[in-house]
């Protein structure tokens, strides 16, 4: 059993084949998936996808990319949208500064609004951060976030980072980067973070691990993350998908029975 913590099925990439693709997952060993909002948009279509799947979860919230959605009104929405028991996190929310620093401030606020949102709402946060270490850590210690919980998705950081995260009380998403000849700094920062502080992530349709690095991901390329943090952490396949499973019902604070 494997659980997808971050995954975009709504995504257009899966116009075509989203429910034949979807169906298929639970006879791959794919039992959880939580299908993650990146707009308003995105969001309501994750609580559609819960709604009609039993083992889909969503999260709702809106990346930095969409910081202009998170208003008063796009707060409302997103507090509206909550009342759906399969709501289990915000997110996803953060700071990228890889494709845009101009709006460095309107970053910033969305951020902590939402973060604000999650610790009213008693969900966690998913984070997501590129290029942005120092202004995310800021913040994240600002709000106090080991309080509210989450993890730290796609994380792409220094080993130092990654320790200052899991002492935080957070999680790192660990996805088909570990996989890829340029990802040695994310495997080096593996090496000093606990199996019980990783959860598995797709990202899909971004982020194919090898050997399908640049093609459509999906979950059911998971098992070669859980091959490659195995190496890395020299424990079993096994193992390593029963503890992220579990880690990750824990951090969404669902029942870990199947
Ligand atoms: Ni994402």
């Amino acid at each position: 059993m494997i659980f997808d913590t971050h995954a975009h099925y709504d995504d257009e990439a899966f116009d075509e084949d989203r429910d034949s693709l979807i169906a298929s997952l639970k006879d791959n060993g794919i039992t959880r998936v939580v299908n993650v909002g990146a707009d308003l948009k995105g969001s309501r279509a994750s609580v559609e996808l819960a709604d009609k799947y039993d083992f889909i979860y969503a999260a709702i919230g809106a990346h930095p990319d969409n910081a202009n959605e998170i208003d008063d009104t796009g707060i409302a929405t997103l507090k509206e949208l909550s009342k759906n028991k399969k709501v289990v996190a915000i997110g996803e929310i953060g700071l990228d500064y890889y494709w845009n620093k101009d709006n460095a401030e309107d970053q910033k606020e969305a951020f902590s609004r939402q973060i604000d949102l999650a610790r009213e709402l008693a969900l966690p946060i998913i984070i997501h951060s590129r290029d942005a270490a120092k202004d995310t850590m800021d913040i994240l210690k600002e709000q106090d976030a080991g309080k509210v919980g989450g993890v730290m998705h796609c994380f792409s950081y220094s080993t130092e980072i990654a320790r200052e995260v899991v002492d935080m009380g957070l999680y790192i998403g660990v996805g088909g980067v570990v996989t890829f000849k340029n990802g040695k700094k994310l495997r080096e920062a593996l090496l000093e973070v606990p199996l019980e502080k990783i959860i598995l992530e797709t990202d899909c349709p971004y982020l194919a691990p090898e050997p399908h690095r640049g093609s459509r991901n999906s979950s059911l390329n998971l098992p070669y993350v859980v091959k490659a943090i195995s190496e890395i952490k020299g424990v079993s396949v096994e193992e390593v998908m029963k503890t992220t499973y579990n880690n990750a019902c824990r951090m969404y604070r669902i029942n870990n029975e199947e």
